[in-house]
Order: C-alpha cells, then sequence, then structure tokens
C-alpha cells in the first residue's frame, strides 16, 4: 500500500503546507534518529527522503503523498547543536505550531535513538502531543544496534516511562537496517489512515 509514496512538497513554514485535507501522520525526532531512514523503510523506497551522516540534513517539512489526500511527513530533527540559535527556535516554534494546530494531523511517530531514548526535547514533543490528545506512537530505532536481549529491556524501559508519564502514547521496536517492526508500523498506519 505505501509503495507508490512519491514526493509532493516542502514547506519552511506553515502557510507553504498544503490545504487542511485528507490525513498526515508526521515523523518527528533529534537529528540522525533515522527519521528519513524509516521513511523509506515503510515506502520500500531506497531514496524518497534524503537520509544523511550528517546531523541536520533534513531542514524543511517534507511531504509524501501515499495516495491523494494521505501523507507522510518528514519533519526536521532537532537538538542538533551546531544549527545557529535564530535557525533553532525558527523550527522549535514550527514544529510546536504544527503538532498543535494542524488538524489533518491524525498521528506523531516519535522516534528516538534506542540507545538515547528520551532527550528533554522528545519529552518537550511528547507534551504538545499530549496537549491535544495527538495519538503517538514511539519507534525506537536502530534496535539492530543493540542485542536482543538488550534491545528488549530498552523497549520494556521506555514502556514503563510512558506507561506513568504519557499514558497516550504506544511504543516499538523498529530497525531500517534489519527491518524489525515493518509490519507493526505499516499497522498502525493503517489505523491512522483509516485502511
Ligand atoms: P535528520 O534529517 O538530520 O533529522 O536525520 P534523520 O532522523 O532523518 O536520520 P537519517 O534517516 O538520515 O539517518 C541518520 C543516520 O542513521 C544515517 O547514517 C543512517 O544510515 C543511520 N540509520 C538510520 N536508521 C538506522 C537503523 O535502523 N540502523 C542503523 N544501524 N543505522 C540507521
Ligand atoms: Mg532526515
Amino acid at each position: 500500500r505505501y509503495r507508490h509514496t512519491h514526493f509532493l512538497t516542502s514547506a519552511n513554514a506553515l502557510h507553504q503546507l498544503p490545504p487542511e485535507a485528507g490525513r498526515e501522520v508526521a515523523f518527528a525526532g533529534r537529528s540522525n534518529a533515522g527519521k528519513s531512514s524509516a521513511l523509506n523503510t515503510l515506502t520500500a523506497q531506497r531514496a524518497l527522503a534524503r537520509t544523511s551522516k550528517t546531523p541536520g540534513r533534513t531542514q524543511l517539512i517534507n511531504l509524501f503523498e501515499v495516495e491523494p489526500g494521505v501523507r507522510l511527513v518528514d519533519l526536521p530533527g532537532y537538538g542538533y547543536a551546531k544549527v545557529p540559535t535564530a535557525v533553532r527556535l525558527h523550527w522549535q516554534q514550527v514544529l510546536s505550531r504544527y503538532l498543535e494546530t494542524r488538524q489533518v494531523l491524525v498521528g506523531l511517530f516519535l522516534l528516538m535513538d534506542i540507545r538515547h531514548p528520551f532527550n528533554p526535547l522528545d519529552r518537550q514533543m511528547l507534551e504538545w502531543a499530549g496537549h491535544r490528545g495527538l495519538a503517538t506512537h514511539v519507534l525506537l530505532t536502530k534496535s539492530d544496534k543493540l542485542k536482543r536481549g538488550a534491545a528488549m529491556a530498552a523497549l520494556q524501559s521506555v514502556q514503563r516511562t510512558l506507561a506513568s508519564e504519557l499514558p497516550h502514547a504506544s511504543v516499538q521496536l523498529f530497525s531500517s537496517h534489519d527491518r524489525t517492526g515493518v509490519d507493526e508500523a505499516h499497522a498502525r498506519l493503517d489505523v491512522w489512515f483509516g485502511y
């Protein structure tokens, strides 16, 4: 279903986004968390979204169309120290307003590197999503970097934290390298998009 996804447009500010029609699911997370890679993995395309070893690669809101009215949104990564303050503040404001006001946003994938969960900015994103009751699903990315037992322990630890602090959110393991969690993430997208 997601294989025919194609690039739609980029936005540098909220007024450049497509009109509020249809449904969107957004991918948010720290720079380098693996957002663009996850988008490519979930759409079975090698280079739909640009990935990079250099953090801060995605500096626009990039929108991809699964089919008319159904969009995946690659948000700029946050938390990259070398970004100038003015740019960082601009994007923090854009991200918060996008998450809090975008009507067609039906779900949020929050990506956290399994080795570094819950950066303060991750918590900020979860809070903004929580404010409006936005369905949020955490992808613990790069799970291939840990052995199976360690990955399961990390998953359970994040589950416990979410249960006590952010009960609206769910979580799963994900890896673009070995495809862990692809079916589970697709199932979540299907629910949000009403397939
Ligand atoms: P920004 O656009 O800078 O915010 O980064 P991003 O979150 O889009 O990250 P991106 O997908 O570009 O990936 C960053 C780096 O992590 C790249 O070097 C990827 O190859 C690597 N990476 C992404 N996913 C995985 C994964 O599942 N496993 C491993 N081992 N590496 C990954
Ligand atoms: Mg990216």
